[in-house]
């Protein structure tokens, strides 16, 4: 079944407790933690004294996306501190083999990310060491935007890889993930959802699970 990871971005953070508690009563998989340096992105997010709160807070795993340059030097302290998962985005290092090994070694999952205008190509020769590969479906940088369609075809190709180098990766998706744009990128073979704005929009966080996971 499809794994739902709601973005802790559009969480409340004045009662993030509660909101941890609503999360793991409503059976998601794991929470969605999105960093942000205000250099690959325009926006500046949240760092490692959050994440120690969030660890504190929930036995979910967590899902810690990396939206900042130079990862190499920051995947072990996000490792350290809690993360289960970790990804990067291809753009923002000359040395993604390097890193995902560095994850890998910090006995954390490794994702690799590609924003909306990168193609699958730029990550084909790693894609046996990962355990997920995070396909953006907006720029990244902030919630609530809308999903480009275009990422689809990508979802396609990733799926084809799979099955023709019979490798297990999950194929996530992260931007504009709704109750409607679900059906698209589940059948085309998305299988862990990230969503932020529509899902903490839901009054009944354990509804909005089901309707996500269809
Ligand atoms: C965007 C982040 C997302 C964001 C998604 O840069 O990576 O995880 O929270 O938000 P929605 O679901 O509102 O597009
Ligand atoms: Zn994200």
């Amino acid at each position: 079944m499809t794994k739902v990871y709601p973005s802790l971005l559009s969480a409340d953070f004045l009662n993030l407790d509660k909101e941890l508690k609503a999360l793991e009563t409503a059976g998601v998989d794991g929470v969605h933690f999105d960093v942000m340096d205000g250099q690959f992105v325009p926006n500046i997010s949240v760092g490692i004294p959050i994440l120690d709160a969030v660890r504190k807070g929930t036995t979910l795993p967590i899902d810690v996306h990396l939206m900042i340059e130079t990862p190499e030097k920051y995947v072990g302290l996000f490792a350290e501190h809690g993360a289960d998962m970790i990804s990067v985005h291809v753009e923002a290092t000359p040395h993604i083999h390097r890193v995902i090994e560095q994850i890998k070694n910090a006995n954390v999952k490794a994702g690799v990310v590609i924003n909306p205008g990168t193609p699958v190509d730029a990550i084909r020769p790693i894609l046996n060491m990962i355990d997920y590969v995070l396909v953006m479906t907006v720029n990244p940088g902030f919630g609530g935007q809308t999903f480009i369609e275009s990422c689809v075809e990508k979802l396609d190709q990733l799926y084809a890889l799979k099955q023709r180098l019979g490798l297990d990766f999950e194929i996530e998706v992260d931007g504009g993930i709704n109750d409607q744009t679900v059906k698209t990128v589940v059948n085309h073979g998305a299988t862990m959802l990230v969503a932020g704005s529509y899902f903490f929009k839901q009054d009944d966080y354990q509804q909005a699970t089901r309707i996500l996971k269809g």
